[in-house]
């Protein structure tokens, strides 16, 4: 019983194992395209690899992780100084942003 029992683990780990890494691949691929979708239209003002350039904008890695309804609207819509995103950078491309800025989150 105990050896059935042991196969039966051993099984079980080895089969969320390759499951695991595929996730955290798909993951980072996530975050990849954040990162370049964040280079071509965020860094500009943002600042390069999400380094806050100055007091006028907003430091993203500041955004917590119940804070993504905040993100999602800021960027459709704009807020003051910031253009909307809307039809500019499409709804896929903003989950990627919020992968990346998470990512690299100060609290995360
Ligand atoms: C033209 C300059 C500019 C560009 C380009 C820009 N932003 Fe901004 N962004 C700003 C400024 C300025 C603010 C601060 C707005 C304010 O006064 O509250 C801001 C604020 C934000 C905020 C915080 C809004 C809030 O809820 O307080 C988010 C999120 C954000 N930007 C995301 C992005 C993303 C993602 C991109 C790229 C798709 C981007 N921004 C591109 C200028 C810019």
């Amino acid at each position: 019983m105990l050896r059935i029992s042991l196969l039966l683990a051993v099984a079980v780990i080895a089969g969320a194992a390759p499951r695991a890494a595929l996730a955290q691949d798909q993951d980072q691929a996530k975050i990849k395209a954040g990162a370049e979708t964040y280079a071509t239209y965020c860094s500009t003002c943002h600042g390069d690899d999400l380094v806050n350039t100055g007091p006028t904008t907003f430091d993203l890695r500041k955004l917590k992780a119940d804070e993504r309804p905040r993100f999602e609207n800021s960027v459709t819509n704009g807020k003051k100084q910031m253009p909307p995103w809307k039809g500019v950078v499409s709804p896929e491309q903003i989950d990627q942003l919020w992968s990346y800025i998470r990512a690299n989150a100060y609290e995360k």
